[in-house]
């Protein structure tokens, strides 16, 4: 089988990359900034019913990953919006382990796009995807950047926090509601919206969305060990199923020496060839993705980049249902599944048709560019698939709350607990 690049160069690669920007430093879960960007992120009145925030669709809470509880309970692909009635035609990937996505760039040496924010990868960086939500007019759909500070002049709490974080006099802004986006917005705005993101971005890069907790983690260490099942699936997971040649699964080199997890991904992006999923509301056209993204397409004529997506980290990924960037994969073992034969089960027309995922599956939604170099045709057996399964659910965080381990009882610290986190914004 032809390879365009050799991908298994990669991992130490992406581990060098990430080390440069570790080393600069830092950002406590708990500086002032981060505590301001928590309160930001929780705060609905901050969309335009009051009844949405970055948490609604990102939750806290253990048992959602970072992603929109309604989507794991409903198998939804796509989320609700402030506005009644108007929904996204994406699935919301994990907020956790977003941080360490490097800046978007081109890698001259791969020959590919690497890093950024969102599916498609059009936020650089973490302050510049938390400036998107609040104006998305199908999430939290407020007005204009100003109409936003106005909100955030309302809470005295803001005031103080933005004065001693940023030296910003909130009071010195007038506050206009109703500002629309065309309005010239007064001296200020700007630069309090733009601190407001990277408080928020603070905030996620801070230990709670990247805890290093999983039983992998403590596999890693040596504090534990996967069952014969989990270590058949990691076996494959690395060898006849290919899945590290994008989630990178050996650990790096953190600074000043010891290891930095693996995060399961090399942060690229790629078509995998994903049917369209007819339940998104409306039913959309299929996104683009990277290609689809103006910059990107005044430089790729040939539309190489079309239908690729951001290669997402798996961890926590047995908590993040459903799958994929249109949500068109109900389950992991759907998703393996497909990777495995997507190319010899049978057709079906779409993912409402009966023998779905099991008889066949359906076209895929962009045609270009998708991999038929290394997924499609695995070869994998049933219970190889499960063993994948398997090892996937040991990746999930809090295992010594989960996992009912005697060798890692509840409130054993993560092995890696003194991960630096990627610096501040
Ligand atoms: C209505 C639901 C909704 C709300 C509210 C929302 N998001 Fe998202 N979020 C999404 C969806 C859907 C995507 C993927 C969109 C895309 O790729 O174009 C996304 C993508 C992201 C990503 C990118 C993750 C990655 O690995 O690429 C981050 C980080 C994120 N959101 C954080 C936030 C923050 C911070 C807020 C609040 C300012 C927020 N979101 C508000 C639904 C939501
Ligand atoms: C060629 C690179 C590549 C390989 C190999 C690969 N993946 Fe992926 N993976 C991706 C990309 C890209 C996405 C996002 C695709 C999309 O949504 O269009 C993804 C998404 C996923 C998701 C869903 C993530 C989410 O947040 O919804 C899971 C689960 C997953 N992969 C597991 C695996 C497993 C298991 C294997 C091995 C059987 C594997 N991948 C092999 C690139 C790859």
């Amino acid at each position: 089988m032809k390879r365009k690049r050799s991908r298994a160069l990669r991992p130490i690669r992406c581990a060098v990359g990430l080390l440069a920007i570790l080393s600069m430093g830092a950002a406590g879960a708990s500086s002032p900034e981060a505590r301001l960007g928590r309160l930001l992120y929780k705060d609905e009145n901050l969309s335009l019913n009051r009844n949405q925030s970055c948490e609604s669709c990102h939750s806290l809470r253990n048992r959602f990953a970072f992603v929109d509880p309604d989507n794991v309970r409903e198998g939804s692909p796509v989320s609700d919006g402030s506005v009644p009635g108007r929904t996204g035609t994406l699935n919301a990937p994990s907020a956790g382990y977003a941080a360490f996505s490097p800046f978007f760039h081109w890698d001259a040496e791969e020959g590919l796009y690497v890093g950024g924010q969102f599916w498609n990868g059009r936020g650089r960086t973490l302050a510049e995807q938390a400036a998107g939500p609040f104006l998305n007019p199908v999430e939290m759909a407020m007005p204009s950047k100003w109409a936003v500070v106005s909100r955030l002049k309302e809470v005295p709490v803001y005031v103080e926090r933005f004065a001693k974080v940023y030296g910003l006099n909130l009071d010195a802004i007038p506050a206009y509601e109703q500002a629309g986006a065309d309005l010239q917005p007064p001296l200020g705005v700007l630069e309090v919206y733009e601190r407001m993101t990277r408080a928020i971005a603070a905030f996620e890069k801070g230990r709670r969305f990247n805890r290093f907790s999983s039983k992998f983690d403590f596999y890693l260490a040596g504090q534990t060990e996967l069952s014969a099942r989990e270590r058949r699936g990691l076996r494959l997971f690395n060898g006849k199923a290919r899945c590290n040649a994008c989630h990178v699964s050996a650990p790096g080199i953190a600074p000043y020496g010891g290891m930095l997890p693996p995060l399961f991904t090399d942060f690229s992006y790629d078509n995998l060839g994903l049917p369209r999923n007819v339940n998104i509301p409306g039913d959309p056209e299929p996104d683009p993705g990277l290609g689809g993204r103006p910059d990107i397409a005044a430089r790729d004529p040939g539309g190489q980049e079309l239908g690729k997506h951001k290669v997402m980290s798996l961890r926590n990924i047995a908590r993040t249902a459903p799958y994929g960037h249109n949500g068109v994969f109900q389950t992991l073992g759907q998703i393996v599944h497909f990777y495995n034969s997507r190319d010899t089960l049978g057709w079906v027309p779409d993912n409402n048709s009966p023998g779905y995922a099991e008889s066949g599956w359906p076209d895929p939604e962009v045609a270009q560019n998708v991999n038929r170099d290394e997924l499609g045709d695995l070869g994998l057996t049933a219970a190889q698939e499960r063993a994948i399964v398997a090892f996937l659910h040991t990746l999930t965080d809090g295992y010594p709350q989960w996992g009912g381990d005697p060798h890692v009882p509840p409130g054993t610290p993560s092995p890696f607990a003194d991960t630096p986190l990627p610096p501040a914004p």
